[in-house]
């Protein structure tokens, strides 16, 4: 342990929850190989309320994003002898599954979502001897680990493409898009652009090559090429590094914008109906499924993994196409609805109520079907600070009950939880207010479009980024009350600056205090492990359209066993409410509050303080 604190205290509440943990997932996978002794339904294997159960339906995962984690040699960057110090801390948790953002060799353009070389580690990151460390680390703990696979581009630094720009003969110029511009008859040395794509990170998502007189296509940063996945060979080069890894030991990958791998034939102009939405029409090429199926074919189905995809771009409606079982593609996907809820265009802030969260995933509960799954998450590298983000951080006490409350959410609705690192320490968005404070590619190229172009004011720019920028869940994690959090070494210069509140919110305190967020999210994933409801069972909204309260039921009957009822109570803000559940419904047992001498019994009118986050049986 790296961080000064109570040590008897912690190890204490540690060694408590670590045997609960096992208990609880003892228990989880006991019920669950039982289940799979039954045959019900069509499928032959035994299925619980209609459901295959599978490891990844029933595992918590913990994204870390390693440039941010724990730098353990003092260049202020994380890595990954970084993680492996921290593996027991996970484990504690409760997580099972690490997804672990891109560790390749890569120069950075955009924190290694550039990947130069796939089959090596990032020299700032370590050697592939600490990858293996760490990966042993994980498995010793009965976890497993899930990396990121980034291949609609790669970076203009890889291979691929260094041969692919140097000539038009070159056996890799397929590999990418290269097209000839439009003619410019006011400028005829410098042609348009071929189409009128525009990128995600501002300006067009074409960039001109002076080599052979071309543009390449690039959806996200110049440094980033799309592969021309149409291209047999580039498919076979990709499944052979995904085997590369997958025989290493890894569990699986979270695939990175992987919908957008099949283009428009042609690559016509966007309607101006289509440039509203670009990824709507990049997500769903002809061969979008035909690539994946063949992913699956030569290489998933051969291993037992867990697969999302980042579905950008693809409507709940669309969902199955991907993640249905019987097609043969991907496990679940991330879907964009819920975390987005609350956003405008760009980083702009949309007033939402809390019904119209609620038809999200009531949404998600019926559109999807017992041969799908899903995932449940607010937030990641590319989003704010979950507290931040749908919490209150306006008081010391709001900020931990609101996000013991969206915690507790996460880990009872429907689908595989993601939480990403420092959402268990409630850990802030940071105080931004100039340019130069941000270290994102998205951030600085949008400055230059929208604020040196003329479109917004500077102070209004800087203030959207504050709220919505991805750097503010960049930040390096808070460890300690140590100079840079326990990040790195007191005298290092870390990549990204830590947030100033690192000596009110750091994991050493929250060690300290039973009553900590930290706490309470263990408590949180041990519950979701202790029952197959939260897996498994049913969802019902139980009060859609009021506007402070969410409350719902997570039901779960199997041949021979007691139904599981279960009962989530959110109040969703500061307001206190005495709250008479519908139907003439009564809450039971307490199992899980975020607010100490919480009742042990419910009843039918509930008391709701601020940011009150109950579950119950019923
Ligand atoms: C989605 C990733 O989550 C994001 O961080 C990245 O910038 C883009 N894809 C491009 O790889």
């Amino acid at each position: 342990m790296i961080w000064p604190v109570k040590k008897t205290l912690v190890l204490l509440a540690f060694a408590f929850v670590f045997a609960a943990i096992s208990i609880d997932q003892t228990l989880a996978q006991q019920v669950s190989d039982a289940a799979k002794t039954e045959k019900t339904g069509k499928h032959s294997a035994a299925l619980v309320n209609g459901y295959e159960p599978m490891w990844w339906k029933e595992a918590v995962v913990y994204q870390v994003y390693p440039r941010s984690f724990q730098d353990s040699n003092g260049d202020g960057i994380g890595d990954l002898n970084g993680i492996t110090q921290h593996l027991d801390y996970l484990q504690n948790l409760g997580v099972n599954v690490i997804w672990l953002s891109p560790h390749y060799d890569s120069p950075n353009a955009d924190n290694g979502y550039d990947i130069r070389d796939y089959r090596k580690v990032m020299k700032e990151f370590g050697t592939m001897a600490d990858f293996d460390r760490m990966l042993s680390g994980i498995k010793a703990r009965h976890m497993r680990l899930i990396i990121d696979l980034v291949v609609n581009h790669s970076s203009d630094e890889h291979r691929w493409f260094v041969e692919s720009r140097s000539s038009k003969k070159n056996p890799y110029r397929d590999y990418y898009f290269w097209r000839d511009g439009k003619p410019n008859p006011a400028d005829p040395a410098h042609p348009l652009p071929p189409n009128n794509y525009p990128s995600f990170f501002s300006g067009s998502a074409w960039q001109w090559d002076e080599t052979a007189k071309q543009f390449y296509l690039h959806y996200f940063a110049v440094k980033q090429p799309d592969l021309n996945w149409d291209n047999p060979k580039v498919r076979e080069d990709v499944f052979a590094l995904m085997k590369f890894w997958l025989d290493k030991g890894v569990d699986g990958f979270r695939m990175d914008v992987i919908p957008l791998i099949s283009k428009q034939p042609g690559l016509p102009d966007l309607t101006p109906q289509e440039m509203q939405d670009p990824p709507r029409l990049w997500a769903n090429g002809p061969h979008r499924d035909e690539y994946l199926q063949q992913m699956n074919r030569e290489v998933l189905s051969k291993y037992d993994v867990m697969t999302v995809g980042e579905a950008i771009g693809i409507t709940l409606e669309e969902e199955p196409k991907i993640v249905n079982s019987d097609r043969h593609e991907l496990n679940m996907v991330f879907n964009f609805d819920a975390v987005r809820v609350n956003r405008g265009d760009f980083y702009s802030e949309k007033k939402w109520k809390l019904p119209e969260l609620k038809a999200i995933y009531d949404h998600h509960a019926t559109a999807l079907s017992k041969t799908d799954w899903d995932t449940v998450f607010l937030s990641n590298h590319d989003n704010p600070r979950l507290v931040s983000n749908f919490g209150d951080t306006s008081t010391a006490e709001f900020r931990v009950r609101s996000a013991k409350l969206i915690e507790t959410m996460l880990m009872t609705l429907k689908g595989t939880p993601f939480i990403y690192q420092g959402d268990e320490l409630a850990m802030t968005n940071y105080p931004f207010t100039k340019l130069n404070q941000f270290d994102d590619i998205e951030v600085k190229n949008a400055y230059k479009e929208r604020v040196l172009g003329g479109k917004m004011a500077e102070a209004e720019f800087i203030a959207e980024s504050q709220r919505f920028g991805r750097d503010n869940s960049r930040t390096p994690m808070q460890w300690s009350d140590a100079p840079n959090g326990g990040f790195t070494t007191p005298a290092a210069k870390p990549w990204l600056a830590v947030n100033p509140n690192y000596k009110e919110i750091n994991a050493g305190q929250e060690q300290a205090d039973p009553e900590s967020v930290l706490h309470y999210t263990q408590r949180a994933i041990a519950l979701h492990h202790a029952h197959l409801a939260f897996v498994y069972g049913d969802y019902k909204d139980l009060d859609p359209d009021n506007e402070q309260v969410y409350a719902f039921t997570r039901s779960l009957s199997m041949p021979g066993k007691p139904e599981e009822r279960l009962l989530v109570v959110l109040n969703f803000g500061e307001k206190p409410v005495e709250y008479t559940l519908p139907g003439g419904m009564s809450a039971g047992k307490l199992v899980l509050a975020n607010v100490p001498g919480t009742p042990e019994m419910g009843g039918s009118v509930l008391k709701l303080g601020a940011w009150d986050a109950r579950v119950y049986t019923y």
